[in-house]
Formats: C-alpha cells, structure tokens, sequence
C-alpha cells in the first residue's frame, strides 16, 4: 500500500521536527508492523494531508505505547526484532516513548477538537487497559467480562478511536465506524492470543506460549478452565516454564475441548459483528480489513 509509505515518511518527518539525532537513530531502529491502524484510518477518511497526519501520530502513539509494554512485559523481541530495551535498555525504551508519544500530542493538539477529544481519551483508556493487563496477571483470571473489559481498553480502544476519528475526518457516521473499529479490536486482540497458542515462535517473532507463563489469562486458557476435568493440573501449570510436554498436553486439551475452536469463532462472531455495524455504508475495504484480521494464520 503506497500510501503507507507516506505514513512513515510523515512520522519521519514528526521526529526530524524534534530535533534529536538520538531518537531519529533509535525511530530506524524500529520495526513497522502492520500498520493496521492507519489503513483503517486511510480507508475511510482517504489520504488526504489531514488523515496522513491522523495516522502518524496514531502509529506514534501505538509505538510508544509498546515501547513501554516491552519494559513492563521485559521482552527481548518486538515483531521479530530485537526490542529497544534489549538492544540499550529499559531508560532509553521509556524515554523515546516519552519523546514519540508527546510528539504525536503536539501534533493532536493542531487537529480537529473533536478527533483531539476522541484519540487522545483513547490512550487514557489504553493505559488503564495495560494497568488492568498486568493486574489481571497476579492469579488465575477467570472472570470471562474482566479479560474483555481489558482487551478492549487495552487494544481495541485506538482501533476503535482510529475508526472513529477518521469517520469524524470524513464526515461519516462517526457511531457506526466506531462500533466497527471496537468489535474489530476485541476480536483483533483475540486472534493475536490465539495465535500465542497455534503458531511457532519463528512466526510470531517471540516466544510460543508465552502469555500462560507470564499469567495471562487468555480466552482459549479462560474456556479451557470452564470446561477441563482436572482443573487442578492446568492451574498448577500456570506462570511456570512449560515443558513440550506440558504444553502439548495444553494444546490437545484445548482441542479435544474445543476451546481453541470456540474462541476462533467468537472472534470470527465479533469481526462479522464489526462488518454488521457498517453494512450500510458499501465500503468493500472495511470488509477486507477484518477477513484479512480474522485469517492471519491459526
Ligand atoms: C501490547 O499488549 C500492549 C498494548 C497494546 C498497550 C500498551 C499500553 C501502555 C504501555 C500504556 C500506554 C502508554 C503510552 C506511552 C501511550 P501485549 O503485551 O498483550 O502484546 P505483545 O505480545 O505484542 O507485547
Ligand atoms: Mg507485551
């Protein structure tokens, strides 16, 4: 998508303003995931000068927003490559959040009042969320509404503001784009979970299984709990160093339970939830975007 490309050229161009050849050297050091937050914005408000900006400060609020999970999750790896924090440390991680975080505020506050309003009371709510994430993991979470309640804060509330803003861009029906964008993050938030369970670490760029050691509870852990026999020995496992033993064990139970495959189709439920709300407005892509989500391999 050539417009991407103008994203990155933009938040290149953010970070040149700063004037710091420090956070221009650490912003190449960054790997670009998939963008999925500007190519829902540049869907429904089009490129334009307004909504290419829109998307920079939102990939520059997402990027800060990892730099900083990386120090609290202590990850080694981010989208397959080293992270800030173990290429320097956690200082320089926090720090050039802080710089590619402020930046993206200067630049809301030169927007729209009302795209302001929206994105930047969505990071309040991501914070919460990652409070709520690390929260979550100090015992066995079994509260179904609490893991939703979190992944949506956590995840689906900038999806849900880049939904929403862009609608507000393009003067759409901003409720519909918003209710688009939420589903679409919840359900975004799933897969990725799922995904921690069905693929390899070399897919995934980091560790396989790693959310059950780390203590989070996810949905196919919070099925596999309602519905296994011998509760005891999943709980015993969890937040410990799993053997392959011990994780195929996991895996075949989450089969011969159909967790996995129930937590697949409520996020497939979800993503045709998220196509439902905008049905009305004929926009081919917005489709594409949540079958494109929702397939990432299993
Ligand atoms: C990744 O989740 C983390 C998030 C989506 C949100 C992190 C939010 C904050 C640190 C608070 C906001 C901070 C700023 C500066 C705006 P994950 O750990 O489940 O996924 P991962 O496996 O990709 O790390
Ligand atoms: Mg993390």
């Amino acid at each position: 998508m050539e417009e991407l490309v103008k994203v990155k050229e933009q938040i290149k161009k953010f970070v040149i303003e700063c004037n710091d050849e420090k956070s221009l050297e650490l912003l190449d050091l960054l790997a670009t995931g998939k963008m999925l937050r500007s190519k829902l914005v540049l869907k429904i408000a089009g490129v334009t000068e307004e909504s290419i900006k829109l998307c920079a400060i939102i990939e520059m609020i997402h990027a800060a927003s990892l730099l900083h999970d990386d120090v609290i999750d202590e990850a080694d790896t981010r989208r397959g490559k080293p992270s800030i924090n173990a290429l320097f440390d956690n200082k320089t991680s926090i720090m050039f959040g802080d710089v590619l975080y402020s930046k993206a505020f200067t630049e809301l506050s030169q927007m729209d009042r009302e795209v302001a309003y929206c994105v930047s009371n969505a990071v309040t709510l991501l914070s919460i969320g990652e409070m709520l994430d690390v929260n979550l993991t100090e015992n066995f979470n079994t509260s179904y509404d609490k893991y939703i309640d979190m992944i949506y804060k956590k995840t689906a509330s900038l999806i849900e503001a880049s939904a929403k803003s862009a609608a507000i861009l393009a003067n759409l029906d901003k409720e519909k784009y918003a209710l688009y964008g939420k589903n679409l993050g919840i359900a975004f938030q799933m897969v990725d979970d799922i995904l921690d369970i069905t693929q390899d670490s070399q897919t995934l760029g980091k560790p396989a299984m790693l959310d059950f050691v780390e203590g989070k509870v996810t949905i196919p852990y919070l099925l596999l709990h309602e519905r296994i026999e011998d509760k005891q020995k999943l709980e015993s496992l969890y937040k410990k160093e799993l053997s392959s033993e011990e994780s195929s064990w996991i895996k075949e139970q989450m089969i011969s339970t159909k967790a996995l495959e129930d937590s697949i189709n409520q996020a497939k439920e979800l993503g045709l939830e998220a196509i439902e709300a905008v049905k009305a407005e004929k926009n081919e892509s917005l489709v594409q975007i949540m079958s494109a989500m929702i397939n990432r391999e299993f």
